[in-house]
């Protein structure tokens, strides 16, 4: 039998501390590894596929669409890039629709938007606030843009242009914002530095701040959009409409896809501006197309917000049994477990061994993002891992 992570460290850059299993196989919420043994997913690639592994409705999209065309690159109309922006224009508060690649690229395009806007409508502001703990992903103008001072380091300097400031802080925005701002970027949940709620009025007063200055409100929503949450989109939670939105993850349901979406009143790009040689391909085009239709037919975020609050109430049980959980957080299917010390690994690779994929969003905590689909057996049978891994733990 081939040993696998040998191969990868004599080939691949090793960027990733790895999980060591290798896996091979997907269907729903379960995956296999090498040797066959199964494991119930609550990672689905990185909170991105929401529809499980291999769902039909993706594969049959996929596979039709690569019998029929691949790829043109832009300069050509393609259909299923223009069904995929009328979905995400009719079932959202947006006017206008870029597609890319990933979150980072989705990102890069909002800061880019909102630069062009500057230029346009604000005398050449370009600074974007973001906030503390906040992860945009990891180019080197998103490096500045994430609030944390270790992915900085390493890459200084830094293209200039990003603040991070305190995190659900309203005073820390307002007091940030000079003429050169042009917006403000924010994750209605932070997921990667170990879902971290927004406060319940923080969005809305971002939102008011952000109207009396004529600034623009950018929502990252790579990870909490398409339905995370218990909603389609995390904004719809919060009561405010952004001006820019971006999406990747659960858009193809693990089709690398990513997307910026803007009110007509911030859709400033003409021409030239930006583009992508791979952004909005048909196949990816189609993937995101049927995942969304999926989603929104079958009334996904209902669900999502049914088997959310079960997920919840079984963690919450767990915390009053075991005196080393501080705390368990979160919305829908996006969900922390915090711990009093650093035993996120041990956790993981307790789990692990008991076959279920959970994911160490810091040392102390960890993450539970499941596919959308889950229903209450899977997540009673996740709480009974966890419960038996919490159990073995020495208080
Ligand atoms: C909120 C948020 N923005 C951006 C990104 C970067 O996305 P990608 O890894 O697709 O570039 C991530 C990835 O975890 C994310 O969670």
């Amino acid at each position: 039998m081939v040993n696998w992570p040998e191969l990868e460290s004599k080939y691949y850059m090793h960027t990733i501390v790895r999980v060591p299993v290798t896996l091979v196989r997907g269907e729903g919420a379960r995956v296999w590894d090498d040797k066959g043994k199964e494991y119930l997913d609550f990672v689905c690639g990185l909170a991105v596929n929401c529809l499980g592994h291999c769902h039909p409705v993706v594969a049959d999209a996929v596979a039709e669409q690569a019998r029929t065309l691949i790829q043109t690159s832009n300069w050509y109309y393609t259909i299923p890039q223009i069904r995929l922006a009328e979905l995400l224009v009719k079932n959202s508060c947006l006017d206008k629709v870029f597609v890319c690649n990933s979150g980072l690229e989705a990102n890069e395009g909002a800061v880019k938007l909102a630069r062009r806007y500057g230029h346009l409508k604000l005398k050449g502001a370009y600074e974007v606030i973001t906030t503390m703990g906040s992860f945009h992903g990891r180019s080197l103008a998103m490096t500045a843009a994430s609030g944390q001072p270790k992915m900085h380091e390493p890459y200084v300097p830094l293209p200039v242009g990003f603040v991070n400031v305190a995190n659900n802080d309203i005073e820390a925005i307002k007091s940030a914002t000079t003429e050169k701002t042009c917006a403000v970027m924010l994750e209605p949940v932070q997921g990667e530095a170990g879902v971290i709620l927004s406060d319940d009025d923080y969005l809305k007063k971002v939102r008011e701040w952000c109207d009396r200055r004529g600034i623009l409100l950018i929502l990252d929503e790579v990870q909490t959009g398409i339905g995370r949450l218990g909603t389609l989109f995390g904004y719809e939670l919060y009561g405010i409409e952004p001006d820019i939105m971006t999406l990747a993850k659960g858009l193809g349901s693990g089709i690398p896809i990513g997307a910026v979406l803007a009110k007509e009143h911030a859709s400033v790009f003409v021409p030239g501006d930006h583009n992508s040689t791979f952004g909005g391909n048909p196949v990816t085009s189609a993937a995101a197309c049927a995942t969304l239709k999926y989603i929104i037919d079958n009334d996904l975020p209902a669900k999502v917000q049914k088997v959310g609050q079960y997920l919840m109430e079984g963690l919450k049980e767990l915390k009053k049994k075991y005196s080393f959980i501080t705390e368990v957080r979160g919305r829908g299917l996006l969900v922390a477990i915090e711990f009093n010390r650093d035993m996120g690994q041990e956790i993981l690779m307790a789990c692990l061994q008991k076959g279920l994929l959970v994911n160490k969003v810091k040392s102390s905590a960890i993450r539970l993002v499941p596919p959308l689909i889950i229903g209450n057996q899977e997540v009673d049978r996740a709480l009974s891992i966890l419960d038996g891994v919490f159990s073995g733990i020495v208080k």
